[in-house]
């Protein structure tokens, strides 16, 4: 009886917040006003300072919806019904890809433009992504249909730069229009097998009254495109501007709307640029094509595996060479490291190119199991040319290379490592092994420390593989 009492005294103020709530949620609705984060996109129910999501200040605004909209993805409760389909009914045809005529282009597409896709480009302001897009568009007005769309720039600037590019452009049609239901209107007139949008950011929606960039702009721009994409297959290349935080500008929600997601990373100052695929429906994610920017746009690199070593001739300590796989092919690069004393109480641990707590796990498990403490010691670790790494096999090479400058001895020349390194001191293979050490042979180096299950079933010419099971073991082959 008393417990029955005391549950009535805890659900009846619950029923009664529920209810409240629920009455509440439904004059929102009637009176159809969002509250929504313009830095991540997030919906809240009420304003407040901060986002309860993205923790940014003074981001939320109310917006009001157009009359008719019940909720921000429309009022379903007067659809139609509609006939459902037996999958093994629907027809599968062969998927036909419209090839970009630049091949590493194509290689981060996984073949290609798959007609009706809706493909986003991402990557900082003056990276190279117009340059890419317009160069790859002139060369597939031979085959197919294309409108180039621009919010951004004028056509004499376009013409000017497809000039310097020395591009055929007799077949590109232009348009500068920002109104994204006019670039449609348009695009249902012209229909081009393939529509460029420069960029998405740029454009805005009428029915939508928030400023052109907003996360509710962009996303209803790119709705309205996708939605047009894939009633019509109609090929799009969608770009988008990465804010200072490195997140595309207006929303993730972009990502999940569009069939593949392709990022351009560079480093400052250098003149190679990487395009990498983040999603792809029509292929495998993780590919990277390589270019570098010159007078005349950007050149592929069709074999980019040299390109991020330092080219030092005189080996220096600190730093070392590693053989990553990036999507489907191996690619040697070098990895940096510099250990110096700490005058502060919290010694810094900085990694370019790789993720921040993997560099903190592996100095625990070098002080644990290789017994070297870097405790009062700021660690730096970059990678040469600005790439970034999320695979396992840079463990190994990433404490050789901070043992070296701690130590201040260097690697011998022509000697390069990879593997795994788990929490107890093992050392574990990564996929590709063979191919990786094939690649390292290659290109002229000739020792490699790696697992013992990447072992190679024959032996290598010219190539001595050191098999390690330990870290210790590793260690000692390293700086025997
Ligand atoms: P752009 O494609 O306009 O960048 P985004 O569209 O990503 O903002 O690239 C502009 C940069 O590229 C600019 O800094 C100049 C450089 N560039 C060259 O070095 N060579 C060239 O032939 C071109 C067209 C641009
Ligand atoms: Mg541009």
């Amino acid at each position: 009886m008393t417990f029955a009492c005391l549950g009535l005294v805890v659900t009846l103020p619950i029923c009664y917040k529920e209810h409240s709530f629920l009455s509440w949620a439904c004059f929102v609705a009637k009176t159809k006003r969002v509250y929504q984060c313009t830095a991540c996109g997030s919906e809240q129910s009420k304003w407040a300072g901060q986002c309860p999501d993205c923790k940014a200040w003074n981001t939320i605004e109310e917006f009001r919806l157009p009359a008719g909209n019940a909720t921000r993805f429309g009022n379903y409760s007067g659809a139609g019904e509609q006939s459902v389909t037996r999958l093994s009914a629907v027809e599968g045809e062969a998927l036909q890809r419209q090839a970009t005529g630049i091949s590493e282009l194509d290689r981060v597409l996984g073949g290609g433009l798959v007609p009706g896709s809706v493909v986003l480009i991402g990557g900082d302001p003056g990276i190279g992504k117009s340059t890419l897009i317009l160069q790859a568009v002139a060369r597939m007005t031979e085959q197919y249909d294309c409108l180039y769309v621009t919010g951004e720039e004028s056509l004499q600037q376009i013409g000017l730069r497809a000039r310097r590019l020395e591009l055929v452009t007799d077949r590109l049609d232009c348009l500068t229009e920002t109104c994204v239901e006019r670039v449609l209107s348009t695009i249902a007139r012209n229909r081009p097998g393939l529509v460029v949008i420069d960029s998405i950011q740029t454009l805005y929606s009428a029915e939508i009254q928030s400023a052109p960039g907003s996360v509710s702009q962009v996303r209803e721009s790119a709705a309205a495109l996708v939605r047009y994409a894939k009633e019509n297959r109609c090929t799009m290349i969608i770009v988008g501007h990465v804010t200072k935080e490195g997140a595309l500008a207006g929303p993730r929600v972009l990502e999940h709307m569009v069939d593949a997601v392709l990022y351009f990373e560079s480093d400052s100052g250098s003149r190679y640029r990487i395009v990498r695929s983040f999603k792809n429906r029509f292929g495998t994610v993780n590919e990277i094509g390589v270019f570098a920017m010159t007078g005349t746009g950007l050149k592929q690199v069709s074999n980019p595996s040299a390109i991020f070593l330092s080219g030092r001739d005189e080996p220096a300590a600190g730093s070392i060479v590693t053989v990553t796989r990036e999507g489907t092919r191996p690619l040697l690069l070098e990895l940096q490291a510099l250990v110096d004393d700490s005058h502060l109480a919290n010694p810094r641990r900085v990694a370019l190119g790789l993720e921040h707590n993997r560099l903190a796990m592996l100095l625990a498990v070098l002080h644990r199991h290789g017994g070297v403490s870097l405790a009062g010691q700021d660690v730096f670790v970059n990678i040469v040319g600005g790439l970034r790494i999320a695979e396992t096999g840079t463990d190994l090479p990433v404490l050789l290379a901070i043992l070296s400058s701690f130590r201040d001895r260097p690697l011998p020349h022509h000697v390069l490592a990879f593997g795994e390194v788990g929490l107890s001191g093992e050392i574990r293979p990564v996929f590709n092994g063979e191919e990786r050490l094939r690649e390292a042979a290659g290109h002229g180096f000739t020792r490699a420390i790696v697992p013992a299950a990447n072992a190679p079933r024959r032996t290598l010419e010219k190539l001595q593989v050191i098999k390690v099971n330990t870290l210790p073991e590793a260690l000692e082959a390293a700086f025997q």
